[in-house]
């Protein structure tokens, strides 16, 4: 754990952090010592949870309420900080469900601002400084929806496509600079994002937060993408080498059909 505050610099930010995996987050980074920058829309939830990890943890925590789809508002942030971060987990995500007909233009776009756009020039920023310190880590939250195509989530499931592949490539570009990034594919995960949208049991394989978060963390360092949970990573096996992939569409149409 001290490994990870000394390779990685005293500062983590987290963005997406009120709630669900994000909060998790943030929770396994206090253990592990690191100061945090917290950020989302609501003041109420990071101000408790930070309230929560100081207490616990006894690290320095600085929340920021943002919408992470307004980009000029993150830059300003980032500048306003001033502290080097060592670590950035972006974890927002906007996941509107329905067929593609039925999702309007301004929900395309937000899905485009938050989970590409957002992901895409904090990383470049956060980069910036961390080729400067020759030291650093980013993680971009994926999802085993991003593999394949997803009927009516079909757009969430392209933007997590497009994470995944970014990170692949930063993390062959940034590794001279000592810098590891890492893509998490996560199945799913049970956090309230997650039981609001599904109406029915639980999928095979669903992993607490708090899981998820630590597996992504001990992958840090260990390659481009790491899968959490063997249920996922044998799922992952067969919908993408075994397969055809009209099965691994049909398959991911059947799971996603009553989610609303
Ligand atoms: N849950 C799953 O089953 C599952 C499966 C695979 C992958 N994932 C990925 O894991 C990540 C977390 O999932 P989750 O279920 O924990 O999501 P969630 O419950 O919807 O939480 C997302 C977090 O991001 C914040 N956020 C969302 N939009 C934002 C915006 N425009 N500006 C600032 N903050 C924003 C939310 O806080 P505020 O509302 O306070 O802003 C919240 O803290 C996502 O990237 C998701 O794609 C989840």
């Amino acid at each position: 754990m001290a490994d990870f505050k000394a390779k990685y610099g005293s500062w983590a930010m987290v963005a997406g952090a009120s709630e669900g995996l994000g909060a998790a987050f943030a929770e396994a980074l206090a253990k592990r010592g690191l100061n945090l920058i917290l950020i989302a829309r609501r003041l109420d939830k990071l101000e408790a949870l930070a309230r929560k990890l100081k207490e616990i943890y006894r690290v320095e925590i600085q929340v920021y309420t943002l919408d992470l789809s307004d980009f000029v508002a993150v830059k300003k942030t980032h500048r306003l900080h001033g502290k080097a971060i060592g670590l950035l987990v972006y974890n927002a995500a906007y996941a509107p469900i329905g067929y593609f007909e039925n999702i309007s233009e301004e929900s395309l776009e937000q899905i485009v601002d938050v989970n590409v756009k957002a992901p895409l020039l904090l990383s470049k920023l956060v980069s910036k400084q961390m080729i400067d310190r020759k030291k650093g880590g980013i993680v971009l939250m994926s999802s085993l929806a991003g593999t394949q195509g997803s009927p009516k989530i079909a757009t969430y499931a392209a933007s997590k496509a497009f994470n995944s592949i970014l990170a692949e490539g930063l993390w062959n570009e940034l590794k001279k600079h000592d810098i590891d990034v890492l893509a998490s594919c996560a199945g799913a995960i049970s956090t309230p994002g997650y039981k609001n949208a599904q109406n029915t049991k639980d999928a095979p394989g669903t992993l607490s937060a708090k899981q998820v978060a630590e597996d992504t963390l001990n992958a840090l360092g260990k390659g481009p993408t790491t899968i959490p949970g063997m249920t996922n990573k044998l799922a992952q096996f067969f919908m993408n080498r075994i397969f055809p992939r009209k099965w691994a569409i049909s398959i991911m149409d059947k799971n996603t059909k009553d989610l609303s």
